[in-house]
C-alpha cells in the first residue's frame, strides 16, 4: 500500500512536469527548465528538453530493485543524438544501428509507402514536408488513417498549438517521436519561394 501511494504521488508530479515541457518556448524555456531542474544544473551541456524529461521520475525510490534497471544513456550510447539530446532514431534506422521488427516473429515486412505530402499552411515558416517513407518503415497505415489524418492531402487543419497539445503530429512528436522544440526545421523542411534566405 505504501509503495502504491508513493508511486502515485511521484507520477502526479511527473505529469505536471511533462505538461510544462510541452509548452516550452524559447523565451521562457531556460527559466522554467532551471526551476524544475535545479538539481541537474551541474551539467549545462545537457539540452533543456532532455533535462526536463530525465527529471520526471516515475520510479519508487524505496524499491531496492530500481537500481537494477538499465539507464537510458547506457542503452543508447552507440546511437547518434539530436539537438535535444535524445537518440536520433531516423539516423539510427538509416545507418542500420537498429532493426525494428514488423511483428513478433520477425517474418512480416512493413508496408512502406514512398510519398511526401507538402503542407503549405505554415505562415512565415518553410512548408512542412511529411515523409510517408520514414514513418511507414515502422508504423502501419492504421496508426494514422483515418485518425488523426483522413487519407486525403489537405484534409486536416493543423495548428502548432494543437500539435503541442498532443493532437495530429503531436500524438507522437514531443511524446514518443522527436521533440518539436529546437527541431522546427525537421518538419518545416521545404523552403517557400518567398522565404528569406537563412
Ligand atoms: C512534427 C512536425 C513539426 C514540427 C517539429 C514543427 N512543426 Fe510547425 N507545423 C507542422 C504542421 C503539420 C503544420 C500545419 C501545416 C499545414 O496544415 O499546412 C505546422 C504549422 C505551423 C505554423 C502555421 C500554423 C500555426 O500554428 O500558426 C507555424 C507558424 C509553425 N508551424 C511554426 C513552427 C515552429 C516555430 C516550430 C519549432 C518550434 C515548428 N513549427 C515545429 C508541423 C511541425
Ligand atoms: C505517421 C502518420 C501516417 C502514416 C503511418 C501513414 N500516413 Fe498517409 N498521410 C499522413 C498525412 C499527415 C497525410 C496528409 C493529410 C493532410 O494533408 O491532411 C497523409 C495522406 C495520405 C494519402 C493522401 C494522398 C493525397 O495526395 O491525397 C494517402 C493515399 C495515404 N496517406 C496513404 C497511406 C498509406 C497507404 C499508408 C500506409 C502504408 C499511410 N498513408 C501511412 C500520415 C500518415
Ligand atoms: C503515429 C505516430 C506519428 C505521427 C502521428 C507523426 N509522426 Fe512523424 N515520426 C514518428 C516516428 C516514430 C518517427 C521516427 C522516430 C523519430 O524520428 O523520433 C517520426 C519521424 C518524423 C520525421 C523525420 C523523418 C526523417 O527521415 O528524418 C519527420 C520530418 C516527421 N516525423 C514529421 C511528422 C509530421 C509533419 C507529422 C504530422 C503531419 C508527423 N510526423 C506525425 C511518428 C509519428
Amino acid at each position: 500500500m505504501l509503495i502504491v501511494s508513493s508511486l502515485l504521488c511521484s507520477s502526479a508530479q511527473g505529469a505536471e512536469r511533462v505538461m510544462q515541457l510541452a509548452f516550452l518556448r524559447p523565451a521562457t524555456a531556460p527559466t522554467q527548465a532551471d526551476q524544475v531542474l535545479s538539481h541537474t544544473q551541474a551539467e549545462p551541456e545537457v539540452p533543456a528538453a532532455r533535462r526536463a524529461i530525465d527529471s520526471v521520475d516515475f520510479l519508487d525510490d524505496n524499491n531496492p530493485d530500481r537500481h537494477r534497471l538499465q539507464r537510458i544513456g547506457e542503452a543508447t550510447r552507440h546511437l547518434p543524438y539530436d539537438a535535444n539530446g535524445f537518440p536520433d532514431w531516423m539516423k539510427a534506422l538509416n545507418r542500420g544501428l537498429i532493426k525494428p521488427r514488423a511483428d513478433l516473429s520477425g517474418q512480416k515486412k512493413m508496408e512502406v509507402l514512398d510519398l511526401d505530402i507538402v503542407m503549405r499552411n505554415t505562415k512565415e515558416m518553410p512548408f512542412v514536408k511529411f515523409p510517408h517513407r520514414s514513418h511507414t518503415e515502422w508504423l502501419a497505415c492504421a496508426n494514422c488513417h483515418p485518425d488523426p489524418f483522413p487519407t486525403k492531402a489537405g484534409a486536416s487543419e493543423i495548428r502548432m498549438a494543437n500539435i503541442f497539445r498532443g493532437q495530429f503530429c503531436g500524438k507522437c512528436h514531443d511524446r514518443v517521436a522527436f521533440v518539436t522544440f529546437y527541431s522546427c526545421d525537421r518538419c518545416h523542411s521545404q523552403p517557400q519561394k518567398t522565404s528569406p534566405k537563412p
